[in-house]
């Protein structure tokens, strides 16, 4: 579970439609399916049935937003799904500079759309029934990620190194983004809801905002800087940037811990705080 890919896949729902060819060209068939889930790298493609068990090469044609890409494709690996759908890895093989903007401006564009409503991550359902449990788990969904980080820098094989590090940030951050909007929006307000609120209840709950903004403004300077040395592509500054995410996932894992042991203090066995925070997510 925690291998890292080369990219991270953004769920996506787009329209391809798809040929096959043989060896030697022809087009032996062709169809339509949809990506379940998008990267810079590939995609995972859902299709009605099933593809020739030995078919290896794919051309696609995929629609995003406006655009249209034609793509192709190598079969990584095929899943068989219960319903009579088949879901298929594809690799892209070779992708020129158009289309990886265009995979990328999509993938930006959906990714910080701020929450309608504070949710739980990874989660459809939002009920919460142990305060304790659900904020825990939220807190490691992000602490994941610096692990991810630890790995992916000291992965051997570390070839776009710079590229893979902003795919990691852009994804955390798109979490982070709708953490701190459960927090704020829920959490934070169950916490002051009801008569026995003192004043370091109001200050540390203040604290935790400010924290958030901090952290925001860093991992937006952060991702400004990996933008700056991939797209020129320079080597000087890496190191130090690297050290610099180190410190900012640092903070972030203090925060996250403080968070988790004291707002469980604020709001894990009172009922009256519970029912708040449940309805504010309803
Ligand atoms: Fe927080
Ligand atoms: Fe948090």
């Amino acid at each position: 579970m925690n291998e890292i890919r080369e990219y991270i896949r953004y769920d996506s729902l787009n329209l391809v439609s798809y040929i096959i060819y043989s060896e030697d060209g022809v087009s032996i068939s062709q169809g339509i399916g949809r990506t379940l889930n998008m990267s810079q790298g590939g995609i995972l493609l859902e299709i009605e049935g099933l593809l020739d068990e030995d078919i290896k090469n794919i051309s696609m044609t995929i629609a995003i937003d406006e655009n249209v890409i034609n793509v192709d494709g190598r079969v990584a690996f095929t899943l068989i799904t219960t319903a009579g759908f088949t879901e298929y890895g594809i690799q892209f093989m070779e992708t020129d500079i158009k289309t990886i903007e265009i995979i990328e401006c999509f993938i930006n564009s959906s990714l910080y759309e701020t929450p309608k409503k504070p949710r739980l991550l990874r989660k459809k359902d939002s009920r919460i029934d142990s305060f304790n449990l659900t904020i825990v788990k939220e807190h490691e969904i992000i602490l994941e990620y610096i692990d991810s980080y630890r790995k992916l820098v000291e992965n051997i094989d570390n070839s776009n190194l710079i590229m893979k590090i902003e795919n990691l940030m852009t994804f955390l951050k798109k979490d982070l983004v709708s953490h701190f909007f459960f927090e704020e929006n829920a959490v934070f307000k169950a916490a002051l809801y009801g008569y026995h609120i003192d004043e370091a209840t109001h200050d540390i709950i203040n604290k935790f905002k400010n924290d958030h903004t901090i952290l925001m403004t860093k991992l937006d300077e952060i991702l400004s800087f990996l933008r700056i040395i991939k797209n020129e592509d320079k080597k000087e500054g890496e190191d130090s940037l690297i050290r610099k995410i180190f410190v900012f996932l640092g903070h972030t894992k203090k925060h996250c811990r403080e968070e988790s042991e004291i707002l469980t203090s604020l709001i894990n066995y009172d009922w009256e705080k519970m029912r708040y925070l449940n309805s504010l997510l309803e």
